[in-house]
């Protein structure tokens, strides 16, 4: 049975049990903790919590689940997937275990002819939680189940939560035995690679705080209502239903898998078992980096873009091990795209964006590869040269944190220079960087806990914005935060008389306010809370506005002076200039943004911006950087948009509408229903928005293009200065212009030209005095020539030279001297008093002289230490170079006495 049949049979069986199909939600979903969805039930957190109303009882969904933490398993087992799709049906409070088992066990075991997968029921067995003998109950009743196939397990097994604090419960698991040819007997405890889990049914009843592992959290009390979650792995049972061995082989994944092994010298399953692990290591990252940049992610050194980089780099160094030389990415991403693009039709409408930027990344790393291969050599050499066989565990380190280089490879590489690895100090060294890694994550993860404190006013209701119409607006005071902790009040901090420090963050929740939240890519506004009644007196600055939970806007404050109460009315006022200027850089972002696509054409997607009062930036996906012609064409389209005055016209609709009507919504962001749409010129800029803009274009004033730049791999930025800013940069430029113009005294059209000649004059002088230099070094070397002495049968000349000349210098001349001696034994000595008090001296001797027993590099031995040098080279040339320039004459003195000796 084709997996797009098996999503198909589990939808249609719920359905039909009346619940509500709800779509996939996006692989990544807003919350910190979270890196990736890893359930079908992450998107239903609010309704098992009971924060939100669910919409119905029950549903059900096949939900993209990335799972990265057994990453190093994949390939290994038969059943280990970092993307799988996890089908899942969910009861809020609707029915509990009887249903659950009732419906799993139905769908499980009808026949294929009526719908069902049609398992065999003598094959399946349940768990339970240790203590649950409810469900052990229902599982003999319903499914007639003998109590030796129902083992009950422990916290680690049998009690499921997302890992991190929220919903939690007792959980039920299904199993399919392989057979004996799988391993040994004795049910899910025994072997899990035998007996394979397909569903687990979970009996959400309690909420979990912060915790440890798995098996250590603290339970903080029952769920408002008892649900069920449960997830049956999609690509397991394709694995069991299409009769293959592990879960790489199935339809969906087996054609990237062809694919590779229709280019590598080795096949597939030619009895290499490192091979074959290799091809479905790609086989399963191809699809998961697919979907993840499908969701908006790309490449990076953290959080989501870091786990897709080491995906791709293990797809890339996992083919490299198979023999194939050639680029990968591309060929495998349009084997992603057929084969998913059925149930994924995302990925096909998307496919061009996504490629890309696997390709890029593919591009990028091989060119780190090279670099990486070329210290490799050179530790292996330094390691052979020392009379080594082991590279260290140091080198093997550098290589993978700055190379990238996965210590396998680096195994392989050593291998083949038949060099082994010292692997217990690289991965001390790994476990120490592990170590460090999980301080910092244990650290933001606390930051993030205490989030919970503001959770009681997320569920009384949004902060309504009131920003669009005024710029002041009459509010109560929902809640006060001090430090993170809820207190009733608070007051101007008077240091001089506190013996306490003041509190570090303030922050003020309202029920209504004017003053913009950051998001979108626009700052947070800045203005002020006053209250204190007819007085008056109480004032707070607003640093920073941010949302919590998208809905409850928190004020960061500094109170100024007087207190503020829970409960207080008061005044939230923005900055009216503040407020002036961010719809400047908001509007002239859009601006932006829509002669990008204009002059470069819809494949420049955007991909994050910024904005405040007077400044923006914004990223895009694109390929190389922009031609000086493309830069100023995007300028030049920008500014006659402004100067045209079109109105901005803002209203609301349907998602589907709004992009119907073509606006420009952020990849991978989750979009209410009804979205906020923000007009510019009609067709010119439409987008999707939620912030605050000016009236009219004119209103943005001069836009001016600063720069444009990379920031990773296929992703650039365009900055801009707008409004007044934008003049005062221009006002910059030309004073610096005029400053120039004055210097070289000439009016300003005629600065490039002057300069240009410059250029060229100092190149010509430049020539004259290298000329100069060598007619010196000429004559030089001729007087020297002739002021050689004769010390037994060599000829010798021994000189200062004349201070300022470089090594490079009397190397030449030393060259020359020789020349000009003839055949005789002759040797030649030149020290200079060089620049920064360095002394510099070159030896040669000629062939008579080394015939004759003598040896430059000797030589250079015999006079160094009198200017406290060093030196060295080869027996006809060598040099060096001193510190003391009061010793030359000792140093001269020297080397005659050498010379004499010999
Ligand atoms: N949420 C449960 C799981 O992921 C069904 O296993």
């Amino acid at each position: 049975m084709q997996t797009h049949e098996i999503r198909k049979r589990f939808l249609d069986h719920f359905v039909r049990a009346g619940h509500t199909e709800v779509p996939s939600a996006s692989v990544i979903l807003d919350d910190p903790n979270l890196l990736f969805v890893n359930a079908g039930m992450v998107q239903f957190v609010p309704y098992f919590l009971g924060q939100r109303t669910p919409p119905y009882n029950t549903a059900t969904s096949i939900q993209k689940c990335i799972r990265t933490p057994d990453i190093d398993e994949v390939g290994i087992t038969t059943r280990h997937n970092t993307f799988f799709q996890m089908a899942g049906n969910f009861s809020f409070g609707d029915y509990f275990k009887r249903g659950a088992i009732e419906l799993a066990w139905t769908l499980l075991t009808s026949p294929v002819a009526e719908g069902g997968y049609g398992f065999d029921p003598e094959k399946l067995w349940a768990t339970v939680y240790y203590d649950d003998d409810e469900a052990a109950q229902l599982w003999q009743e319903i499914a007639g189940l003998p109590s030796e196939r129902i083992q009950r397990r422990g916290m680690a097994d049998n009690y499921w939560s997302m890992g991190i604090p929220g919903p939690c419960g007792p959980s039920s698991e299904i199993y399919y035995d392989r057979g004996p040819e799988y391993g040994i007997e004795g049910g899910p405890e025994a072997n899990e690679d035998r007996y394979i889990e397909i569903w687990n049914l979970v009996f959400m009843q309690n909420e979990r705080g912060e915790g440890t592992s798995k098996e250590d959290f603290e339970i903080l009390g029952p769920l408002p209502r008892k649900n069920i979650d449960t997830g049956m792995g999609v690509e397991r049972v394709a694995c069991l239903l299409q009769g293959v061995d592990n879960v790489y082989e199935t339809d969906l994944l087996r054609p990237v898998i062809d694919t590779v092994a229709a280019i590598a010298p080795r096949g597939y399953a030619t009895g290499n078992h490192d091979d074959d692990v290799r091809y479905r290591i790609i086989a399963d990252h191809s699809r998961t980096a697919a979907i993840i940049i499908g969701d908006g992610v790309t490449p990076s050194n953290e959080g989501r873009g870091y786990v897709l980089r080491r995906l791709l780099r293990r797809i890339i160094r996992a083919a490299k091990l198979l023999g194939v030389d050639q680029p990968v990415m591309a060929s495998l991403m349009a084997t992603v795209r057929e084969a998913m693009g059925p149930s994924y039709p995302e990925l096909a409408a998307d496919f061009d964006r996504i490629s890309r930027i696997a390709v890029a990344e593919e591009t990028a790393f091989n060119r780190t590869l090279a670099a990486g291969s070329k210290l490799f050599d050179e530790a292996a050499a330094a390691t052979r040269s020392s009379g080594k066989t082991t590279l260290s565990g140091s080198d093997a380190f550098t290589l993978h944190d700055t190379y990238g280089f996965p210590i396998d490879l680096t195994l392989e590489m050593a291998g083949e220079a038949g060099l082994s690895v010292d692997e217990l100090g690289f991965r001390e060294l790994m476990a120490e960087q592990r170590r460090r890694a999980k301080a910092d994550a244990a650290a933001r993860k606390h930051a993030h806990a205490d989030l919970s404190a503001y959770r009681e006013l997320v569920d009384t209701g949004p902060t309504e914005f009131t920003g669009f119409d005024e710029l002041s607006s009459d509010a109560r005071i929902l809640g006060i935060f001090v430090d993170g902790k809820r207190v009733p009040v608070v007051a101007h901090h008077a240091r001089v008389h506190s013996e306490t420090p003041p509190p570090e963050r303030v922050e003020i929740v309202l029920d209504r306010t004017p003053l913009y939240a950051e998001s979108g890519g626009q700052i947070a506004d800045v203005g002020t809370i006053a209250g204190g009644g007819s007085g008056g007196t109480s004032r707070a600055a607003v640093t920073d506005v941010q949302k919590i939970a998208k809905t409850l806007f928190v004020h960061r404050v500094n109170v100024e002076s007087g207190e503020f109460v829970e409960g207080d009315t008061v005044t939230a006022a923005v900055d009216p200039k503040w407020r002036h200027g961010a719809t400047q850089g908001h509007s002239g972002t859009h601006m932006v943004h829509a002669a990008l696509r204009q002059v470069l054409g819809p494949n420049a997607v955007q991909a994050g911006s910024l904005n405040r009062p007077g400044y923006l930036r914004f990223d895009f996906n694109w390929q190389g950087p922009l031609s000086e012609q493309q830069r100023s064409e995007i300028e030049i389209v920008t500014n006659e948009a402004v100067e045209a005055d079109h109105e901005v016209h803002t209203f609301h609709t349907q998602l589907e509408k709004a992009k119907a009507m073509g606006a420009m919504a952020l990849f991978g962001e989750a979009y209410p229903e009804e979205v906020r749409v923000v007009e510019i010129g009609g067709p010119f800029s439409l987008e999707l928005c939620g912030g605050t803009h000016v009236h009219n274009s004119a209103q943005i004033g001069p836009v001016t293009i600063l720069g444009e730049s990379s920031v990773g791999s296929g992703v650039r930025r365009v900055e801009a200065y707008v409004g007044l800013e934008s003049f005062q940069h221009l006002a910059k430029e030309r004073a610096l212009m005029a400053g120039l113009a004055s210097s070289l005294k000439v009016p300003s059209e005629e600065v490039p030209a002057r300069v240009a000649n410059l250029v060229e004059r100092l190149k010509v002088a430049e020539k004259e005095l290298e000329k100069t230099r060598l007619a010196n070094a000429r004559s030089a070397a001729v007087n020297a020539a002739a002021g050689a002495q004769r010390v037994g049968k060599v000829r010798l000349v021994a000189q200062r030279m004349s201070g300022g000349m470089t090594a490079a210098d009397l190397r030449s001349l030393v060259g020359d001297v020789r020349g000009k001696l003839g055949a005789e034994p002759a040797v030649v000595a030149l020290i200079a008093e060089g620049d920064n008090g360095s002394v510099p001296f070159v030896v040669a001797v000629n062939q008579g002289a080394l015939d004759a027993g003598l040896n430059a590099n000797q030589l250079v031995k015999a006079l160094s230490p009198a200017v406290d040098g060093r030196g060295g080279g080869k027996p006809d040339l060598a040099q060096g170079s001193g510190k003391n320039g009061s010793g030359i004459d000792a140093a001269l003195d020297a080397l005659r006495a050498e010379v004499a000796r010999s």
